[in-house]
């Protein structure tokens, strides 16, 4: 069966790419706001350490920021993901980048519902780590993409150059 989204460009439209990135930027940002309020900022109160003003106000920007990622990561799937895996492109670096998304997607939704606090300690822990890192994979991925399509192409290049060659010894 023939879908739409089968011919055309892997690479992203700058439109797309730049909803990509300027989400992503400020996922993180969001999420790195709330880790500098709760383990920077946090003041001395009446009772113990008191939670710093900002950081619900943190949450609820990263929690806006995740749904609006989602949208854009999901437009993505079809003609970027499934298809480059399809057509053996960048697959390392993409898996790792499904694994990274997969991780966060887990974890954020355990972080809404996770009862114990020991249980919600881990996840926060597992969650902020695999975003941090996904800043890395996310460049690494997008290395490695230009990296193998210049390659592509050089071989390319060579065929022909090896084919001119072929065909001057032949006709000379
Ligand atoms: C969370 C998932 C993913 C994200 C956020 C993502 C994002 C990106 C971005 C921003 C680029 C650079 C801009 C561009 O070239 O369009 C890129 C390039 C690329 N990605 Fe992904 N990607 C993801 C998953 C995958 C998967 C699963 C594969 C394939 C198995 C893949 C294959 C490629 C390839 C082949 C390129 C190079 C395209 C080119 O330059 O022609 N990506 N990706
Ligand atoms: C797929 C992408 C992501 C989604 C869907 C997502 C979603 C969420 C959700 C739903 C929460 C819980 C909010 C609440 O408790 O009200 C959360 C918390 C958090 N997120 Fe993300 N997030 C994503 C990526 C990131 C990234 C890239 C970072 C970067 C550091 C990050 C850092 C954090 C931090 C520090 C918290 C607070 C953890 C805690 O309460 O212990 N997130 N996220």
């Amino acid at each position: 069966m023939k879908h739409h989204h089968e011919s055309g460009p892997i690479k992203l439209s700058r439109r797309h790419q730049l909803w990509i990135y300027s989400i992503s930027v400020s996922l993180v940002v969001s999420g790195v706001g709330w880790l500098v309020a709760h383990y920077f900022l946090a003041g001395a109160g009446e009772f113990g350490d008191a939670p710093h003003y900002s950081e619900p106000w943190w949450l609820k920007l990263h929690g806006a920021l995740a749904m609006a990622f989602l949208v854009v990561f999901g437009a993505l799937l079809p003609a970027h993901a499934f298809r480059a895996w399809r057509l053996n492109k960048n697959r390392y670096s993409g898996a790792l980048m499904m694994s990274m998304a997969f991780i966060l997607i887990i974890s954020a939704y355990g972080l809404y519902y996770a009862g114990g606090d020991v249980l919600r300690d881990w996840l926060g822990l597992i969650h902020w780590i695999t975003g941090l890192a996904a800043v890395a994979g996310l460049v690494l991925h997008i290395w490695m993409g230009k990296r193998n399509r210049t390659r592509v192409g050089h071989q390319l290049q060579h065929r022909h150059i090896n084919q001119k060659h072929a065909n001057h010894k032949r006709n000379g």
